[in-house]
């Protein structure tokens, strides 16, 4: 590892040779994560880290954004993959692990009588407002103020390039914990309203991340089936790293439909989205679909993955090394001068230094990031199962160097 001669050479020529062919060099949201001094590319991913390609290896505290949950390149998960590769892709039919996921799913899933599959989180969220808006004929959806559901026209802000305000002129948005707003917004348009879309809880970018309040989901899922209003669960971020029967079983409250993306299969394209059997004739109904929603090895891979997750009890381990790796890097920034304030729950932890500028920030992660450690500034981080104890001690030293850089 090059810690003293850290370089990102490499990185830097090939973003050059980016921007000539690839609209900004990259896009989407990697495209927040490019710093001037960090890498841009990676060459290979194991376990808890990836190299970038100037050979730095990094402790990934992003998870390629969530999907890794048991580690880059999981053996059981990789074989599954391969295996199922071998006897065909994307073929003119349907695979019957789709069914047998499906099944695991329903199995898994404390509300779920049925699941579909997509590509992307946004597949899942998208599929899921349009069975809402069948199943209740009604057209408004709630959704929470900053809540990210995927880049789908109705998700965007209106003053978002390419977004027209007829994209989501139907769109209501309320505070999190807010139940007032929503029963406000019941009152008015509750008719009108199909569903509420929210994650299971608040977690935005570059703002600390918020657990509901006591009672917040038992309120408002009472306020919807009031007003005949479907709720739906966006776990796409949070799934499998709070509880595998779904992260509302650990706030104790029942949606209708939950989605699911990102660690479903550790890393192979795939979302879900899963269902009571009451809105199993709408979801029939409505035509969503994509060429490759039928690519069987991903499914493979999810199957897989969830065996997995449910092997190690995933949920609980990740929360354990989550909290185990927040008091470390609290206490050890406490005794460097700084106070770090971590958010949201222990397996997707979101660090802020409390009383320092945006700026002295970024410059710890940017410090943290030369020194192997892969973080951003602005997002929830992620934990996998195969961050082991050295990868946490790792972090810490690294966290406190940093810390001291300053
Ligand atoms: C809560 C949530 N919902 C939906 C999405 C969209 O998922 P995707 O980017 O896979 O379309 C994301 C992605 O970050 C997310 O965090």
């Amino acid at each position: 590892m090059k810690n003293t001669t850290y370089e990102v050479t490499k990185s830097n020529e090939y973003f050059k040779k980016a921007k000539e062919v690839i609209p900004g060099g990259i896009f989407g949201h990697y495209k927040y994560a490019v710093r001037d001094t960090g890498p841009k590319f990676f060459s290979r991913s194991e376990g808890a880290y990836f190299w970038d390609l100037d050979d730095n290896r990094y402790v990934d505290l992003m998870c390629g954004y969530g999907p890794s949950i048991l580690g880059y390149n999981h053996p059981e998960v990789e074989e599954a993959f391969k295996t199922s590769s071998e006897k065909g892709n994307t073929v003119s039919l349907a695979s019957p692990i789709m069914v047998d996921l499906a099944t695991k799913l329903v199995e898994m899933v404390d509300i779920a009588d049925w699941a579909l599959f997509g590509k992307n989180g946004g597949d899942a969220t998208s599929l899921a407002v349009m069975i809402a808006r069948e199943y209740t004929s009604k057209k408004k959806i709630v959704k929470i103020d900053d809540g990210y559901h995927g880049v789908a026209p109705w998700m965007q802000d209106k003053s978002r390039p390419g977004i027209i305000d007829s994209d989501n002129e139907h769109v209501l948005k309320i505070k999190w914990n807010d139940i007032g707003g929503l029963e406000e917004l019941l009152n008015m348009h509750g008719n009108d309203i199909a569903c509420f879309i929210s994650s299971p809880y608040d977690h935005p970018v570059s703002r600390d991340n918020s657990l509901p309040e006591e009672g917040y989901w038992k309120k408002i899922t009472s306020l919807c089936k009031q007003y005949e209003v479907l709720t739906i669960v966006d776990d796409v971020r949070a799934g499998f790293r709070i509880n595998l029967g779904g992260s509302n079983v650990a706030f104790d409250f029942a949606p209708d439909m939950i989605c699911f993306g990102k660690a479903i299969a550790n890393g192979h394209p795939l979302a879900s989205l899963v269902g009571a059997e009451k809105l199993k004739h709408s979801a029939e109904k409505v035509y969503f679909t994509g060429t490759q929603f039928f690519s069987a090895p991903p499914m493979a891979a999810a199957l897989a993955t969830l065996d997995q997750l449910q092997k190690l009890n995933a949920p609980n381990k990740l929360i354990e090394y989550g909290e185990n790796l927040n008091k470390r890097l609290v206490k050890v920034a406490e005794k460097e001068g700084f106070n770090l304030i971590a958010s949201g729950i222990p397996s997707m932890p979101y660090y802020r230094l409390e009383g320092v500028d945006f700026e002295t920030h970024f410059r710890w992660i940017d410090e943290c990031v030369r020194r192997g450690v892969y973080m951003l500034g602005y997002h929830n981080h992620f934990i996998s199962l195969a961050h082991r104890k050295e990868d946490i001690d790792f972090i810490e030293n690294t966290a406190k160097q940093a810390f001291q850089s300053l």
